[in-house]
């Protein structure tokens, strides 16, 4: 994820070097020689292969370190594996003097999100999951796929946890303006068969190749272009929550004002009551995960 996450950067020309880290040095050298290869073709970003100390001036790192989901294992069971990895390289990121922003992308990413927070000591603001802006872009397409509809037409946001207990805020998703809801029963797509194909999108994805990169890797250039560029674009990303619906000292998405300092607001959108309970459940859910991760 982390190469193809250099690869779409590059390819965006957002910013004038890339350095790819990886424990397996020898890997972050061959990922960034192939990628520059590309750049010399396509753009002009510097990628090259580096160390900690190398990102400490670095405007924002991006965490793609994890442990990985095979098959039907659900983001969550990997969290105590990726938590020491998170950990460990944020440790090190900070102890080199980086004091940038941080998007973090490993899974289970709501807590993969917290725990860099915590190891960092970073504002919340400044510690940014990639969350639900994936899930979110798979819901439209999928809403698009059914009314027939462009999916750039449609505005639909999955919210709450990245993973199998993630929410669909139908009750606000809008078709060129129209309400999803207003639209006819019967040409209108099931609010639950639509959760369901956007939960399990990725699943189906694994099953074929063994790991999902592209959407993720487009995920995180989406948000380092609304920060780079100050755009003040909404975003739904997974962010710490410090009471909106209630919930505190949690990381969980909601649509968010991205600009050049990170999160700049937290928007907090009426959903319907069943909406907010499967929210306010999302996070008990992740309330009881994050206590077993005992920190
Ligand atoms: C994804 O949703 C597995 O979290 C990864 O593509």
């Amino acid at each position: 994820m982390g190469a193809t996450t250099a690869y779409a950067l590059m390819l965006r020309a957002l910013f004038r070097e890339i350095i790819l880290i990886d424990r397996d040095e020898a890997l972050a050298e061959a990922e960034a020689m192939d990628i520059s290869d590309a750049g010399v073709l396509a753009r002009p970003t510097h990628v090259r292969s580096g160390n900690f100390a190398d990102a400490a001036s670095a405007r924002i790192a991006v965490l793609t370190a994890g442990a990985a989901t095979h098959g039907s294992e659900s983001r969550l069971s990997v969290t105590a594996r990726s938590a020491d990895i998170v950990q460990s390289c944020i440790r090190d990121l900070v102890a080199a003097g980086f004091d940038g922003l941080l998007i973090v992308a490993a899974n289970s990413v709501d807590l993969m999100a917290w725990v860099a927070k915590d190891v960092s000591g970073f504002p919340g603001h400044r510690v940014i999951g990639t969350g639900t802006l994936l899930d979110s872009s798979r819901l439209q397409q999928t809403i698009a796929a059914r009314l027939n509809v462009a999916a750039s037409s449609v505005d639909a946001l999955m919210i709450g946890e990245h993973g199998d207990s993630s929410v669909a805020a139908l009750s606000i998703a809008r078709i060129g303006g129209v309400a999803l809801e207003s639209i006819e029963a019967g040409t209108r797509p099931n609010a639950a068969d639509l959760a369901e194909e956007v939960r399990g999108a990725a699943y189906k994805i694994i099953e074929g190749k063994g790991y999902t990169s592209f959407g993720v890797a487009t995920a995180i250039v989406r948000i380092c272009e609304a920060i780079v560029r100050d755009e003040h674009a909404v975003v739904p990303v997974s962010t710490l929550l410090t009471g909106q619906y209630g919930i505190t000292d949690l990381y969980l998405s909601l649509p968010c004002i991205l600009g050049e300092t990170g999160v700049e607001r937290v928007l907090t959108p009426h959903l319907s009551q069943s909406e907010t309970a499967a929210l306010i459940a999302s996070a008990n859910m992740l309330r009881t995960a994050k206590h077993a991760l005992d920190r």
